[in-house]
């Protein structure tokens, strides 16, 4: 057999071990996952219940434009239906513009630290990538300018950018955009924007008739609370939306995400009420970790990267020490991200677990030493 040369690159997705396991691994009552940037809410009702009606439809294929989702957000955003395309996740997206823009003998500029999957696109497709750093952990777009080249076909922005929740003004996003050459394609990934604080949303979808080489990609996964679904959208000039259809599967979205996604949107004030909880959470989080002398970066996502530098403890351990207590983080030495870790904001009930642990870690003087065994070792690593 001869396997593609690209796959010697890659290393394949580790997902987490089952939070039984864990729980009973460490004899805990309960694990508080903080480590996906999830919402801690399932559907709402009436989602669960327009799911239940549609099953007995299963037997058909879906319908392969998502025409109900894309009527809808059509209407909401004030945008063209063929402006639309849809994905299992906004991930599947990702990689379908690798396939779109990328291959050998072609450039990616992403940030650095951020979403995983950026690098795994531009390894799977055999293309040269040059990962910008975030000084202080905010964006430096001049930066990113200065790494576009001629070759260079894709470059990505994440805003808020994961893992470390920094975001871009609008006035700068446009001014930067005004800049980027034409020929490079940029993706904005907007997967946590619902999270933005009101006075600081970005009306990104404005800049589509300025900018045909944008597109903006978003997702039911994360305020819906539909991650075990898998389903995600693209915004862009309808050139870009028929490269991608030509990539895609005809059927990528499954019969129930799209009723999901649809149902999800006909209630859009108890998404703008989770934003409001998450909001409030995250403040309350941050303040009661800048309590305990524990700096956090300012965020305006779901998750909230903080200081561990100066727990009693080594960074590295953290994470570990953390989840041998009920609680599962993201160790930032797993994402390039060193001294830092990343805590989803979860229901009251988790974050309060999260911080009385760490606050019970803050205390301890002379700690034993958290071995990384391979239970946590996977427990720590999952990517998103
Ligand atoms: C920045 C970013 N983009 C995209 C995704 C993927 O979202 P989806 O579940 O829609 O594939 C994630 C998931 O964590 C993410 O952090």
């Amino acid at each position: 057999m001869r396997l593609n040369p690209v796959l010697e690159r890659l290393t394949p997705y580790r997902a987490g071990p089952p939070l039984e396991d864990i729980r009973r691994r460490y004899h805990l009552q309960r694990v508080s996952q903080l480590s996906a940037n999830e919402s801690p809410w399932g559907p709402f009702p009436e989602v669960v219940e327009a799911m239940t009606a549609a099953l007995k439809g299963l037997n058909r294929y879906p319908d392969g434009a998502c025409n109900e989702v894309r009527g809808l957000l059509a209407d909401r955003l004030g945008v063209a239906e063929e402006r639309f395309t849809f994905g299992n996740g906004s991930c599947e997206l990702l990689m379908l513009l690798g396939e779109v823009f990328l291959g050998p003998g072609r450039h990616v500029v992403m940030p650095h630290p951020s979403f995983v999957i950026y690098r795994h696109i531009a390894q799977a497709r055999a293309a040269e990538y040059t990962p910008v750093a975030l000084p202080t952990l905010e964006y430096d777009l001049d930066a990113m300018l200065a790494a576009v080249r001629d070759d260079t076909t894709l470059l990505i922005v994440c805003n808020p950018n994961n893992p470390t929740g920094s975001h871009i003004a609008e006035a700068d996003l446009r001014a930067f955009l005004q800049k980027v050459p034409p020929h490079v394609a940029v993706v904005l990934d907007e997967a946590y924007c619902e999270f933005v604080s009101p006075e600081k949303q970005v009306d990104s979808v404005r800049l589509l008739p300025d900018f045909p080489n944008l597109i903006i990609l978003r997702t039911f996964s994360k305020i819906f609370g539909l991650a075990g679904l898998r389903v995600g959208y693209g915004i862009a000039d309808p050139l870009l939306v028929q490269a991608l259809d030509k990539v895609r599967q005809p059927f990528n979205v499954d019969s129930l995400a799209q009723v999901a996604a649809a149902a999800s949107l006909r209630l859009p004030e108890r998404i703008a009420e989770r934003q409001r909880l998450v909001a409030a959470e995250r403040a309350r989080m941050e303040a009661r970790l800048e309590d305990m002398g524990i700096a956090c970066h300012p965020s305006e996502a779901n998750f909230v990267l903080f200081d561990v530098t100066k727990l009693g403890i080594p960074g590295p351990e953290v994470a570990q020490a953390l989840l041998e207590k009920g609680v599962m983080t993201r160790s930032g030495y797993a994402m390039e991200c060193p001294g830092w870790i990343r805590v989803t904001i979860g229901e009251a009930a988790e974050n309060d677990l999260f911080l009385d642990a760490v606050a019970g870690l803050r205390a301890v003087q002379d700690v034993p030493s958290h071995q990384i065994d391979d239970l946590s070792a996977e427990a720590l690593s999952p990517e998103s």
